[in-house]
């Protein structure tokens, strides 16, 4: 994005450390805007705040580790205390597509199993309708022109995602189909109806999960819950 985008980014990331209290067990998201809170916790760290994080991806696990954050497990932890993540598109009920970066399956655990969710977006992400942005669909690479051919029967033209021409592979081995639906209406009962599908994974659909809604705006942060 541009400049200003960036910096509604960057307000967005950082109000979101406000919510970050000592003790805390935390789940860090993945993205540009997320980023931001990354680098304000390392920030924190450094003045003595004691938190424990799990990253939700590859690339955050690098960023934390870089920043200086003490990272665990979901085999140490059942329950998180605040997770903080991005979003591709933040609808009117706070229903989410997600899954741009292809993390999607590490950030549902993290996003799911917290006791507070906070997304950080700038204004960009906010739609009355979810499904502009294609939505990403996590599949196994076994069998994987079937399991489009079959998400294509669900009304949406499937993209095998690339990444320089390869085939992008998720942190967790599998490919990402990018399904361009035309509005998705009824969030809730797509997303079962894709899971129950052989091959998914997960989907990019995250429903009832947001507490928090944190936007960026050129002049300053809002912060909204539903
Ligand atoms: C990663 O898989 C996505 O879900 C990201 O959370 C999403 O793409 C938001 O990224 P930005 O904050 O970089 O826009």
């Amino acid at each position: 994005g541009n400049r200003v985008d960036s910096l509604a980014k960057k307000w967005a990331g950082e109000k979101a450390a406000e919510y970050i209290q000592d003790g805390m067990t935390i789940g860090l998201g993945t993205g540009s805007t997320v980023y931001w809170t990354i680098l304000k916790l390392g920030e924190l760290i450094s003045q003595g705040l004691q938190i424990k994080a799990i990253p939700s991806s590859v690339e955050t696990e690098r960023l934390a580790k870089k920043a200086g954050i003490p990272l665990t497990t979901f085999s140490e932890v059942n329950m998180l205390d605040l997770s903080i993540d991005g979003a591709d598109e933040v609808d009117a009920m706070f229903n989410l597509i997600k899954g741009g970066g292809g993390a999607l399956v590490r950030e549902k655990f993290i996003d799911t199993f917290t006791r507070k969710f906070i997304v950080v977006v700038d204004e960009s992400k906010l739609v009355s309708k979810l499904g502009s942005f294609p939505l990403p669909v996590e599949i196994i690479p076994f069998g994987w022109k079937v399991t489009c051919r079959s998400l294509a029967e669900l009304g949406c033209t499937p993209v095998l995602r690339k990444r320089n021409d390869e085939r992008f592979i998720s942190d967790n081995g599998n490919y990402i189909v990018d399904c361009h639906f035309t509005g998705i209406d009824a969030p809730a009962s797509l997303h079962s109806r894709l899971k129950q599908l052989l091959g998914v994974v997960e989907t990019g659909l995250f429903i009832d999960v947001t507490d928090l809604v944190i936007v960026g705006k050129p002049d300053g942060v809002e912060v909204v819950s539903p």
